[in-house]
């Protein structure tokens, strides 16, 4: 059996991105652990979020294509991976967008509160900063990459100073300390980019078809707790203040959290966040990753998964090792930074910690 190992994190390349549920800045190290001795080139990060593992993989020299059916993520990755152009072009928007007067418009009669109002995502002062920013955004007249740097800046600008726990279903009660500072933008830490990069918003099985080195799949989790309403632990539903940002379309809203309407339950997004099952109990999100496993075109894949989601741990290897050899299967337990490799007679060496993140690197057949 194996024993636990601690594995040094300061090698990894620095990411960055905004506050995002089941993002993997640290699992990093030991994906970039499980990639580095497999000679690809050409990488897919299937299902992006923030991109920060797209940003890790560039870094590291391999070719990378960004996908994730989400608008927001599409952004961070023209961001990140394509906008090219020198710094100081972005920093002389960049302040021309923060000397702009803050005025009362759609984002603060929908999300800006003042110091005695409750469960707001922002105080009303940031907010009119939000409006002037994301209008003056529009109307200058700039490529879609670049804009992608200004929208990220803003993003990340309001990722500071907001009142959640890192997403709008819901608000905090006390204002938050960081909503009392003022939004400012700065310039996103962008590396240099020294590889032909690709940013796609497809669905994820579209995007497996094409043929990579390595596919990087981490797709919703969703929750096993069957009573959860699905709105709950939906992309689309957690960050469609996000969509609304980049989109700037000023949507119908509902509910509390005044999400836009197409967010509701009623508009199924995505397959891999189906939380019922069918009729022989079986989830229908495990399906879906069985059929995303079987389409996936790459000669090595790595599927991230966590011990809180729908699919069953076991059911995932048998998906996996249907579909060539499975040579690694790691636990990690990140919030000690320990990883456990599992023996092959089934059994995980490192077994106790509650919350597991799951790492899986198949050798496709
Ligand atoms: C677990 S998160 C990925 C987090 C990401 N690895 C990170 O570090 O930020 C899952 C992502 O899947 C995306 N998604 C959901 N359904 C999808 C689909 N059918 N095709 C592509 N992306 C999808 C969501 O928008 C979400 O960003």
């Amino acid at each position: 059996m194996s024993e636990p190992q601690r594995h040094k994190t300061s090698s990894a390349p620095r990411t960055e991105g905004v506050k995002y549920v089941g993002s993997k800045l640290r699992l990093i190290p030991h994906i970039m652990h499980l990639v580095e001795p497999l000679g690809a080139q050409t990488a897919l990060d299937a299902f992006s979020g923030t991109t920060r593992v797209a940003q890790a993989f560039a870094q590291c020299g391999l070719h990378t294509h960004a996908n994730d059916l989400a608008v927001w993520s599409e952004v961070f990755g023209n961001c990140y991976l394509i906008a090219n152009k020198p710094e100081a072009y972005y920093l002389e928007l960049i302040d021309h967008l923060n000397a702009q007067p803050g005025h009362e418009g759609w984002f603060t009669q929908h999300y800006g509160g003042l110091p005695h109002e409750h469960k707001k995502p922002f105080q009303a002062h940031n907010t009119m900063k939000i409006d002037a920013i994301r209008e003056e955004i529009d109307r200058l007249d700039l490529e879609w990459t670049d804009r992608c740097v200004l929208l990220t800046s803003l993003m990340l600008a309001m990722n500071a100073v907001d009142n959640t726990l890192g997403h709008f279903a819901a608000y905090l009660s006390e204002w938050a300390p960081r909503s009392y500072r003022s939004l400012t933008l700065t310039l996103p830490r962008k590396f240099r980019i020294t590889t032909h990069n690709r940013v796609s918003r497809a669905d994820a099985l579209e995007a497996v078809s094409q043929y990579h080195d390595l596919a990087y799949l981490d797709p919703p989790y969703g929750s096993n707790n069957a009573k959860m309403p699905p709105s709950r632990v939906r992309y689309a539903a957690y960050y469609h203040l996000w969509k609304t940002l980049v989109l700037n379309d000023r949507p119908t809203t509902f509910g509390k959290a005044v999400r836009r309407t197409d967010s509701s339950d009623k508009d199924t997004a995505s397959r891999f966040e189906d939380f019922r099952s069918d009729d022989e109990g079986q989830p229908l999100a495990l399906k879906a990753i069985d059929q995303l496993i079987a389409a996936t075109n790459a000669r090595h894949v790595v599927l991230s998964y966590s011990s809180g989601g729908r699919a069953d741990k076991d059911d995932l290897i048998d998906i996996l090792k249907q579909n060539g050899k499975l040579l690694q299967a790691l636990e990690i337990d990140h919030r000690r930074n320990v990883m456990a490799s599992m023996t092959w007679t089934g059994h995980w060496a490192n077994s106790k910690a509650a919350h597991k993140e799951y790492l899986f690197l198949l050798e496709r057949s």
